[in-house]
């Protein structure tokens, strides 16, 4: 079956939607889009798309059965509700809605209406990120106890609606929403304890950097932590097991794991002296009881996955097929609550979420 969708918002995302579309997806066909800067209109005829004079034209378009909702966080909601009330799908960017109670509201519309309300976490097809999610599976390096995710910019918030409050600027909602989905996918298991440290380095009214530890019920610990003022990177990715670690350096760089292959170890003859005085704790491991491999980045990239999981779904109306689901929202919506709360409040949250 093909589809026809429709844009509200057509800035940067919606152009990497187009093309995404264009490359991979030939069952949806972008009909046109409605921006409130009329500036973008050239945008949209450049892309031979139809230009929509407001937003309710868009919607009452029969033509439309999908709407793209790619606006600032702060317009999310209305255009939602209005979209599934005009009867069609909605795909959403993230983060969708900016509190628990507008996204309650918005599933209780697509309940009533039966449309589809799905969101744009393309971030789990990452294939950095499906990397670290194989290696874990396969157990080759045994369990995780503490995973650290973060990505380091020092260029600080790009100076649009992303360091306005009331559009739901920020780096917890810009980024932050994205490494929260990833971790949540890797446990199906609730976060016991969670702690979480804001800064307002150079940007008053959004944070513009933040640390968020979070400990799982199966005793993993995380640390999540988006830098827009960190001048010197840390890996994207460094996570320790029980039997080994990995490290990203950077998107593209692959997984550097090292394997433990035994555990004895001769600890008198392991003293190290170093710039700071002797140390057994920290001397290197004896050769042969590890083993180092690289695995390299995967050369397709697979970020069209959740356009065709949103067709299945749209076409079969099973919208459990669907791969970002209602529960999983709510679920990322509560840790950024929870964070927010932490920050504001400088608590450690011990509830379940
Ligand atoms: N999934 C991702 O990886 C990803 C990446 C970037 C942005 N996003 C999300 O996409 C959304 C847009 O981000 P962007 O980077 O494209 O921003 P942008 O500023 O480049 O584009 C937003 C567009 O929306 C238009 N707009 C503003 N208010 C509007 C309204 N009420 N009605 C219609 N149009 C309106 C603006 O004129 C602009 O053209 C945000 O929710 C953001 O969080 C997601």
């Amino acid at each position: 079956m093909n589809f026809t969708m429709g844009i509200l918002g057509f800035g940067g995302i919606a152009k990497f939607h187009y093309k995404v579309l264009a490359e991979k997806i030939p069952q949806i066909t972008i009909k046109g889009a409605y921006d409130i800067n009329a500036e973008k209109n050239e945008s949209i005829l450049e892309h031979g798309l139809l230009v929509y004079p407001d937003a309710d034209s868009l919607l009452s378009d029969a033509d439309i059965d999908l709407v793209l909702i790619s606006t600032p966080n702060n317009f999310h909601k209305d255009y939602a509700i209005r979209a599934m009330r005009a009867g069609k799908h909605v795909l959403c960017e993230k983060p969708c809605m900016l509190s628990s109670e507008d996204l309650e509201e918005v599933l209780a519309v697509a309940k009533e209406t039966g449309k589809i309300f799905t969101v744009h976490q393309n971030r789990r097809w990452d294939r950095d990120y499906l990397l670290i999610k194989q290696v874990l599976q396969e157990g080759t390096i045994g369990k995780p106890f503490f995973i650290e995710s973060r990505v380091n910019g020092a260029r600080g918030v790009p100076g649009d609606w992303r360091c306005v409050k009331e559009a739901g600027g920020g780096m917890m909602y810009d980024w932050g929403v994205h490494l929260i989905d990833q971790i949540l996918q890797l446990f199906d298991c609730p976060i016991t304890e969670l702690y979480c440290q804001m800064f307002n380095l150079k940007y008053p009214e959004v944070d513009d950097n933040f640390k968020l530890s979070m400990k799982f019920e199966n005793g993993t610990c995380v640390m999540i932590e988006v830098g827009t003022f960190h001048f010197i990177k840390a890996p994207r990715w460094l996570v320790h097991c029980d039997g080994g670690a990995m490290k990203i350096e950077d998107w593209g760089s692959g997984v550097d794991v090292v394997k433990e292959l035994d555990t004895t170890m001769d600890w008198q003859e392991s003293v190290v002296y170093t710039a700071a005085g002797p140390t057994r704790t920290m001397a290197a491991r004896p050769d042969g009881t590890t083993e180092d491999f690289h695995i390299d980045i995967a050369e397709e990239k697979t970020n069209y996955k959740l356009y065709e999981m949103l067709i299945e779904g749209m076409e079969t109306g099973d919208y459990s097929k669907v791969a970002v689901q209602p529960d999983e929202v709510r679920r990322s919506t509560r840790v950024m609550e929870a964070a927010f709360r932490s920050a504001r409040e400088g608590i450690l949250i011990k509830e379940n979420i």
